[in-house]
Order: C-alpha cells, then structure tokens, then sequence
C-alpha cells in the first residue's frame, strides 16, 4: 500500500500489510505510543514502537507537533477505543516541534489564546472539526444549487456600487498615501481613485447577481464580501463569506420556500456525512454547559437541534404581527429580555429577534414585509405603499441568519426609491438598464455562511469559524 490517509487507514481491516502514513504527532507516551493525526479525520492512528529497536536521538525528537512519516505492520489494536495500529518498523522526521515553544499543547486551550494562533490552532481537535465541517457545508451548498439549475456566478470583488447603501464599505485606492493628489482647494481627490473611478471592496454581490439572473435564470454567488462597520460582536466580522441566489422569475413566496429548502438540506448534508465531528463538537458543548447554571443551559443538544432544524416548517410571520408580539410581550430583565418596542417602523433590535426566535416560537422565523423605510432601495414596494417584499430568515442563537427580498423591477418606482435616498442614476445606470430591457418579477437573499457554520458547529463566536478573521481589532495575520 502506498501514501495513504489516517481515515483510510482506520477503515481498513488489517491483512499484516505494510502502510506509510504521515501526519503530526499529537502526543507521544511511555516511550511508546504515538497517536498520529493527518487532519483527514478526528480519530489518531496509534502507532506502537519499540524504542530500543530506534536511536535515541530520534525519539527524543518526536514530540507533539512533530511531522513525521511511520512505516509498519498494520494490525489489529490490542488497546482500547481503535479497532487499528500500527506496528512500527521506521520513523521519517519531517519536521521537528521544540517542546519548550511548540504552542499546541496536548491540554485544553482557550479560544482567546488560539485565536492569537489562527496559524496553528486548526491542529487542535476543535478546529480541525470545525474547518472540516466548514468544508463540507461548502460543499453542500455548490451541490444544492448545481443539483437545482443554478449556475455559479463569480461576482466583482472590486465594484463601483454600494449594494446596501449602508456606507460601510472599504474603499479601493491606487493614491499614494503620502503623496495624494489634490483638488484646487487641497482636499484629497478621490476622483483620481483607481484608475479614475471611486471604487471598493463588495459589500454583497446582489446587483451583479441581478443582472446575471435576468439572463441565465437562476444563479448564486458564495464569495468573500467586506464591511467596513466597526462592529465588535460574536456575529460580526469585517470580511465574510456570503452566499446569494438570485432568481428572474421568483416572487418573495418563491424567495421564501428556497431559503427553507436550502437551509434544510445543507444541514441534512453534514448531519449525513458528518457525524463524527458534529459529535465531538456536541459532546464539547455539553462540557462547556456543565459549568452553567441550568436555567442558561440549551434546551437542545447540538444534533437535536439541528435535526430539528431539517424536520419543522420555518414559521413565517410578517412584520406586523411580529410588533404586536413583541408589543404584547411583558420586558423581564431577569431573564435578559427586555424587549419593550415602542412603534410600529422601529428596526428590530438582535434581542427582539431572539425573543421571537427563543422564546416565542422557538423555531426558525422567516420574518417578511418589513417597513420600506428600514430596508435598501431596491426592495420591491408593497401595495401598501409603506412596506416592502423584504424577508429576513432568524435563528436560535443566532439571530439573522439570511435577509433577502423580492427586487423593485418597476423603472418609475426605482427611480423614485432613489431620488429620495439621493442614490444618484448615473452610478447605477446599468442597474436601471435591466429595469429598462426586458425586466421582470426577480428575487433573491444572501445568507452568511460564518453563521450558517457558527449554527452548525455550534461556536459561540464567529471568529472561530474562519480561518484568519477579519475583525476591527484581529488583522495581525
Ligand atoms: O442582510 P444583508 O446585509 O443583505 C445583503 O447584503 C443582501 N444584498 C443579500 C441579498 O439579498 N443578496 O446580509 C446578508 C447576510 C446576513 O443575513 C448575515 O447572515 C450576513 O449576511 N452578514 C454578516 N455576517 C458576518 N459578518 C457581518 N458583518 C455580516 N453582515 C451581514
Ligand atoms: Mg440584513
């Protein structure tokens, strides 16, 4: 047998074959035993050496976080809790791991400290099943959109627009910082922004999926996306991953039924493939819960929930009726609600969408028909003329996971949208041109795939479920 994985290797019955595996070793005792793990699985491979038959020289050098290469006799295990080992008959030694400053020691780390380590830190058990996890959820979301006639989009990283008009955008420049050129008052000229045009880093990729959509009928993008909000929060980062389908044809009931289905089925993807480190990642929860008081313990372990996730309705309940919810709700700072709304129009603040997601209905909440007044300007106006087809999807613990809408496709009210927020024409006049030749009923949302992940690895903060985070106060890598 040739190079082969810790995975393969744990699911082969052993026939007194010779294997070569590499990986790092993750710890190493008596003398002995050294457990070996590639990143292909949670699981080590036990390897088993006689020590006299090796130099000194090179046990010595096998510590945790070595690389090494072991060659033997795979066997069945004598020990417990593997069904394989290996007989070790020769050691490689990749790569030393000084003991004295390796800093992933076979002990428990806190996510404050790994996170200083974002190199290192997908070595440890968490991470590694975390960034496994993320994979696989990846995975599954290219599969549910190839499987359902969408094509994948590759939308602008760099791009003119601001898609939600929120002003949180990191600008693309070619100025020199300590040279800028300046306008005939000395301000700095933006105007000579790269290349001549004012320019930044996409916040969301909705526009040009628009105008995709209105040509190929059904497309998703699943790319970086940046915002420049100095938000400070497990839920925040400033660079994310978002994935957005946009559908010509689709009203907002449409938008609504998709976003279920493809939610559901991504979770039900890893709950088939990958139960092994949603288990270890359950059973790490369930550790980290024994410390809390009861009360503030979840009703739910990590599978359960997101069983129950895959087989219950998401409810959906417009705007409206969830103010008089909350309206009719009594505040109970006690028990850290304390959700008193005032006025119909007020945006929902996070603790308002987690009483209804918590507590209320305690399900997934797809909330719809928003005020036009808190949402962007191309959201699709209602008949009402004071809501717009609006649809935000909301989870336990979570909050928003997905906001999406039913797109204006009338010329005459987008024109007017933007007259009275001052988005002026000639920045988007592409994006009238698709209103302007053949536009028809379109729809879409953008899911945020660090939540998505955070929901089903179950992390408490979204820093820990991207490999380098991108947060106001996190950039050293
Ligand atoms: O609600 P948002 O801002 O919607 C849009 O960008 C639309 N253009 C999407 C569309 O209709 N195509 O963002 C969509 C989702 C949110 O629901 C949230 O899950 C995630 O993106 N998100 C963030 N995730 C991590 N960090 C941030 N700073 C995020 N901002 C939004
Ligand atoms: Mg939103």
């Amino acid at each position: 047998m040739g190079k082969i994985s810790v995975k393969t290797l744990l699911q082969t019955t052993p026939n007194n074959q010779e294997v070569h595996v590499n990986g790092w070793v993750k710890t190493f005792r008596s003398n002995r035993f050294i457990a070996l793990n590639d990143g292909s699985t949670l699981h080590n491979i036990q390897c088993v050496i006689d020590f006299e038959q090796f130099d000194e020289a090179l046990i010595k050098s096998i510590s945790t976080g070595a690389a090494i290469k072991v060659t033997g006799i795979l066997v069945e295990s004598q020990g417990r809790g593997q069904s394989v080992e290996i007989q070790v008959s020769a050691i490689y030694i990749h790569g030393e791991a000084d003991a004295e400053t390796y800093p992933i020691q076979p002990k428990k780390h806190s996510f404050e400290f790994l996170r200083e380590k974002a190199h290192l830190r997908v070595r440890t058990n968490t991470f590694s099943a975390v960034m496994r996890l993320r994979s696989a959820l990846s995975y599954a979301v290219h599969t549910y959109f190839q499987n359902n006639g969408f094509y994948y989009f590759h939308a602008p990283i760099i791009t003119g627009s601001d898609a939600e008009g929120a002003g949180e955008m990191f600008r693309v420049t070619t100025l020199d910082a300590k040279q800028p050129p300046l306008t005939a008052d000395g301000q700095v000229d933006y105007k000579e922004d790269f290349f001549g045009k004012e320019t930044n880093l996409t916040v969301s990729g909705q526009l040009e999926a628009e105008s995709y959509a209105m040509g190929l009928g059904k497309v998703y993008t699943f790319g970086p996306t940046f915002r420049a909000e100095n938000s400070n929060t497990s839920r925040h980062l400033a660079e994310f991953w978002m994935i957005e389908p946009e559908m010509a044809f689709y009203d907002l009931n449409d938008n609504m039924d998709l976003a279920e289905d493809f939610i559901q089925w991504v979770l039900k993807y890893v709950l088939e493939h990958c139960g092994d480190d949603l288990a270890f990642l359950e059973k790490r929860l369930l550790d980290e819960e024994k410390g809390k008081p009861i009360a503030q313990r979840s009703e739910m372990a990590l599978i359960e929930k997101l069983r129950f996730v895959v087989d219950n309705k998401f409810k959906r309940v417009s705007y409206t009726e969830a103010i008089e919810i909350l309206k009719n709700s009594k505040p109970n700072k006690k028990k850290k609600f304390n959700y008193i709304i005032e006025e119909w129009g007020a945006d929902l603040q996070s603790e308002h969408e987690r009483f209804l997601v918590e507590k209320h209905f305690k399900c997934p909440v797809i909330l719809f028909d928003y005020p036009a007044d808190i949402k962007a300007f191309y959201m699709r106006l209602n008949e009402d003329g004071k809501t717009v087809r609006a649809m935000d999807v909301l989870f336990p613990g979570i909050g928003e996971i997905v906001g999406g809408s039913q797109r204006e496709e009338r010329l005459d009210v987008l024109k007017q949208k933007m007259a009275e927020l001052q988005i002026d024409e000639e920045e988007l006049w592409w994006y009238l041109d698709l209103r302007k030749f053949g536009t028809a009923v379109h729809s879409g949302f953008g899911l945020g795939f660090e939540r998505l992940v955070q929901f089903t690895t179950g992390m408490g903060n979204i820093r820990d479920v991207i490999p380098f985070p991108r947060t106001p106060q996190n950039a050293s890598f």
